[in-house]
């Protein structure tokens, strides 16, 4: 048997055209085998946790699968940024036709920033921003419509900064490259900031919530470092805790209507967050409750989403005591839905809709260990005097995804609900008995675990905006450029050739009339355009409302800065080619080489003829 199989092997290898080797001594393979023992190790320790974040599944598109990038992104000619190439599906589906605000950030984001994308997905606004942006949505304040966002610096999962009101007409300059300072300082004076709200006493404001209620207060939140006995959850007596803090502002006179605190209600043990080696340093705080969305109903209560406690707290409004509370520890309710309306897990966003009903995003899971939960948006019916809470509508995202962090619930006007998925990089739009309608990705969905570009909540609403700014153009071979950051109103494009009299007091006439094609319109030059031009924006009743600076148009045509670009990484990339295809070529040829000369140079020969065993030395020599 053994000769045998020794015999075959002896035929297999010359098959191969290889020589016979001596017997491999045993202890040659301990280093093999520990080799493989380490590789299997490190592939447990370090990849595995990454491929099963991987959320591969049949069906996925091109795009899904990141075809084009786990962020795909889109760059222009006559704007500096770039924003995202979103995936709506299914095909032709009919989104609600407003606009979609959110504010992508991660490490595929080109330049994080609130923005603004029309129903297609197309860019309407974006402003590139160093500080964190959050939050970003269209709020009614006195009857009128304003954006409102959080900026600040995020650290340990909370925010230091402030929120901002902008508007009623849109009025941001284009963002320049500079530091966070410059950026504050420009919007004090060049764009129109309306309010800069920030908490009442010495407090830093948080970037979970900026609510502004039917009667034009602010519902804020603050994350506040107290000293706390964390004996309870195994923890210091003298240790530290971040406090959920809310507060009721007056915007037009800054005054405090109303504040609640979490630690006079809840202990650190309704926690769910494990304590870890936290609770130690106030700047290192347990973060027991997280406080992350904060509403007020017609009849002057609140409710209060703990995130880390699971729960949903209702707050009279006049006294500040606890009405109730639903889910974690301290839930009071029963569940007619089998546990689906009061085991929510690591949730955001909880609202009113009506006295009886809240709607909340069930993130269900929460970082890595929960690898198999499924998030989803929830509309609980509550039977308060009875503490019955019955799942009305759950809405669930076609491919079942999994958001560990962030994501939020909009009930629109039309009855539909917007689903922002927030860890990652989608929204939905359901009918209100939960039907996908239109769903919108803007990074590719089987990396959505790595986090690679989140919005912390997606808002749908209506929005005028007029830039106090010129529209921007630039020349590329024989086309103009034309785009208008945040103008919602442009229909057209009109192209106005200098009629060649004089360079004072230029007259300008008009040459073309384009539709406008989204965020960026190409205007093709006529040949006639020899020199100076200009495009004017014009609106749907034919009303100019803006013109760009005079352009020249010129032999040297500005394409060649991007060919520039363009030829440098070909350059390179033919360089690293040549490179590439020397080194194996060289490889292979000496491969070859020494096959040659093993199998058929003239000194093997002889010693083929002559001695297998000299021959087998031969045929070593080179390893
Ligand atoms: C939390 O700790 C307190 C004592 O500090 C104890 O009375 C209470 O039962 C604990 N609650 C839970 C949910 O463990
Ligand atoms: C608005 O103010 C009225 C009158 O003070 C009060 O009854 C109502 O509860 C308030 N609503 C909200 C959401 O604050
Ligand atoms: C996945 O979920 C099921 C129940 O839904 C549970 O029994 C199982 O332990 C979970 N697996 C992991 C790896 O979390
Ligand atoms: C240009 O316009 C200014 C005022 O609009 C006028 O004073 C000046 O005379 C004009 N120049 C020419 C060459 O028409």
């Amino acid at each position: 048997m053994f000769l045998r199989a020794s015999s075959a092997s002896l035929r297999l290898s010359s098959w191969l055209g290889r020589r016979d080797r001596p017997k491999t001594d045993p202890r040659r393979l301990i280093p093999a085998i520990v080799g493989v023992i380490g590789g299997c190790v490190l592939f447990y320790l370090f990849a595995l946790p990454q491929l099963i974040k991987f959320r591969f599944r049949s069906g996925l598109s091109w795009y899904d699968l990141g075809l084009y990038g786990f962020g795909p992104s889109q760059g222009y000619f006559s704007f500096d940024e770039e924003s995202p190439v979103v995936e709506i599906s299914p095909s032709g589906a009919q989104c609600d036709p407003r606009y979609t605000f959110l504010a992508p950030r991660g490490d595929s984001v080109a330049h994080p920033g609130p923005m603004i994308l029309d129903a297609h997905g197309g860019l309407v606004w974006m402003k590139y921003n160093w500080g964190t942006t959050q939050d970003f949505r269209v709020q009614q304040y006195k009857g009128q419509d304003y954006v409102t966002f959080w900026q600040g610096d995020e650290e340990d999962g909370h925010g230091r900064g402030s929120w901002y009101m902008v508007g009623p007409i849109l009025r941001f300059s284009r963002p320049r490259r500079r530091l966070i300072i410059d950026i504050l300082w420009q919007l004090d004076s060049t764009y129109t900031t309306k309010f800069i709200v920030s908490p009442v006493g010495a407090l830093d404001g948080d970037l979970h919530e900026f609510h502004i209620t039917v009667n034009d207060t602010a519902l804020v939140t603050i994350y506040e470092p107290i000293p706390a006995d964390l004996t309870s959850v195994g923890g210091p007596e003298l240790g530290w805790l971040y406090e959920g803090v809310f507060q009721e502002i007056d915007i037009s006179t800054g005054q405090l209507l109303f504040e609640w605190r979490s630690s006079q209600f809840f202990s650190p043990n309704s926690s769910y967050e494990p304590l870890d080696d936290r609770g130690y340093e106030r700047t290192r705080g347990y973060d027991y409750f997280h406080m992350n969305s904060v509403d007020k109903n017609d009849q002057g209560h609140y409710l209060v989403s703990g995130r880390h406690t699971h729960s949903v707290t209702c707050i009279d409004g006049s006294t500040g005591e606890l009405l109730w509370t639903l889910g974690g520890k301290d839930n009071e309710f029963s569940d007619a839905s089998n546990g689906a309306a009061t085991q929510f897990e690591w949730q955001h966003d909880a609202r009113w809709h009506g006295p009886n009903q809240i709607t909340l995003f069930n993130n269900a899971a929460n970082g890595d260990y929960d690898l198999n939960k499924t998030s989803y948006g929830a509309l609980i019916e509550l039977d308060i005097p009875a503490r019955r809470a019955t799942l009305r509508t759950s809405y669930n995202h076609p491919q079942e995804l999994m958001a560990t962090s962030q994501g939020n619930l909009q009930v629109l006007d039309t009855g539909n609900v917007l689903v922002g998925w927030g860890h990652s990089a989608a929204y939905t739009e359901f009918s209100h008995k939960g039907d996908v309608l239109c769903d919108v990705h803007f990074g590719a969905s089987a990396y959505y675990s790595f986090g690679r570009i989140v919005s912390y909540r997606v808002y749908k609403g209506s929005w005028l905006g007029t830039p106090n700014t010129l529209p921007d153009a630039a020349i590329a071979g024989d086309s103009v450029f034309v785009s208008w950051n945040g103008a919602t109103e442009v229909a057209s494009w009109q192209l106005e050739a200098w009629d060649g009299i004089g360079l004072e007091n230029m007259t300008f006439a008009m040459t073309d009339r384009v539709d406008r094609t989204g965020f960026e319109t190409e205007i093709p030059l006529p040949p006639d355009i020899t020199s100076y031009f200009r495009v004017c924006a014009v609106n749907a009743d034919g009303d100019i409302l803006g013109t760009t600076d005079i352009l020249k148009r010129s032999s040297q045509s500005s394409r060649r800065n991007f060919l520039t670009i363009h030829w440098g990484v070909l350059l390179i990339a033919i360089f690293a080619s040549g490179c590439l295809v020397g080194g194996l070529y060289c490889a292979v040829h000496r491969h070859s080489r020494r096959r040659r000369s093993d199998a058929n140079g003239p000194y093997q020969l002889i010693a083929h003829k002559d001695d297998d065993e000299n021959d087998t030395e031969h045929a070593r020599l080179p390893i």
